[in-house]
């Protein structure tokens, strides 16, 4: 990716925050300046995502999650629920959020057919955008969706409208804004904080309540958003081995995790059965969220 482009320039991931492309009159936006409009308003989410993601922030953020004491419901219950999501950052509005979860995880099936937990991790890794429900806190879109990125060291250019960072508190903080910051060279990013979203929170989830998935799918679900160094390598000197060896895993589902790639609709009723009993394989019946 060009040093400045946006990721929404380079692919239209399912977390890329991209404005609708359908106006109220239900008319494609073609002329020059609804598009300057729908740019403006990925630009202000990213402004206030940028400004208002500071460390302190976000490590409140996961002591608060971390409870778990909001809900209590299967993997399944929460595909469901996903539905209920509005989520502006999705350009296929007339398409429910589980078809777009069970669109991914039948592509990766059909051309890795005995992953089997890559097909789970598809079907789950955005979960967490229940945040935005009112039971969970209705987590406004800038703390749910979008790129992700590290904080506790310095914000490489390589992250989306990186410009906005300047009126982070942690931009001036010398403790904060050097290349390594709190962290060393191969520290893993296991070790390393990161932005708030529904990845840090499903990651949380998957975790806590102790699911067998194998640790790539962990490192899935956490860093999917991760763009800055998918796309671009920024932060390479705070992986590990085994980070290495798990970006394989995530640069292989983030390609199917494209709405491009998968226009095909899906019958939930026909697959259920199937991914029940992957639930069932990797998760308890009921978990704490
Ligand atoms: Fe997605
Ligand atoms: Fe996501």
């Amino acid at each position: 990716m060009a040093k400045g482009q946006t990721n929404e320039e380079v692919v239209a991931s399912s977390d890329a925050f991209i404005a609708p492309e359908i106006n109220s009159y239900g008319k494609s936006f073609r002329d020059y300046n609804v598009e300057n409009e729908r740019q403006r308003s990925v630009e202000e989410f990213y402004r206030l995502n940028h400004i208002n993601q500071i460390y302190d922030f976000v490590k409140r953020m996961r002591e608060e999650y971390k409870k778990l004491n909001r809900v209590e419901m299967s993997i399944w219950e929460c595909c469901e629920l996903l539905n209920e999501v509005v989520d502006d950052s999705d350009p296929k509005l007339d398409e429910p959020q589980i078809e777009h979860l069970l669109q991914t995880a039948e592509a990766i099936r059909k051309d890795y057919p005995n992953e089997d937990w890559l097909h789970l991790t598809a079907l789950i890794h955005d979960l967490g955008k229940v945040l935005m429900l009112p039971s969970f806190g209705g987590l406004p879109q800038w703390v749910v969706v979008g790129d992700t990125h590290p904080l506790g060291c310095g914000f490489d250019e390589y992250i989306v409208h990186h410009k906005y960072f300047k009126e982070n508190l942690d931009y001036n903080n010398p403790s904060y804004n050097t290349k390594y910051g709190i962290y060393s060279q191969g520290c893993g990013l296991e070790n390393v904080v990161m932005s708030w979203g529904h990845h840090e929170y499903m990651y949380l989830v998957a975790k806590e309540n102790g699911t067998t998935l194998p640790q790539a799918a962990l490192f899935i679900i956490r860093y999917h958003s991760f763009y800055p160094l998918h796309k671009a390598g920024a932060y390479e000197h705070l992986m590990n081995k085994e980070d290495q060896e798990n970006l394989k895993w995530l640069k292989i589902i983030n390609k199917y995790d494209l709405y491009s790639k998968s226009k095909v609709r899906v019958d939930v009723e026909k697959v259920k059965t199937y991914y029940l009993s992957l639930i069932d394989k990797y998760f308890p019946t009921k978990l704490r969220w």
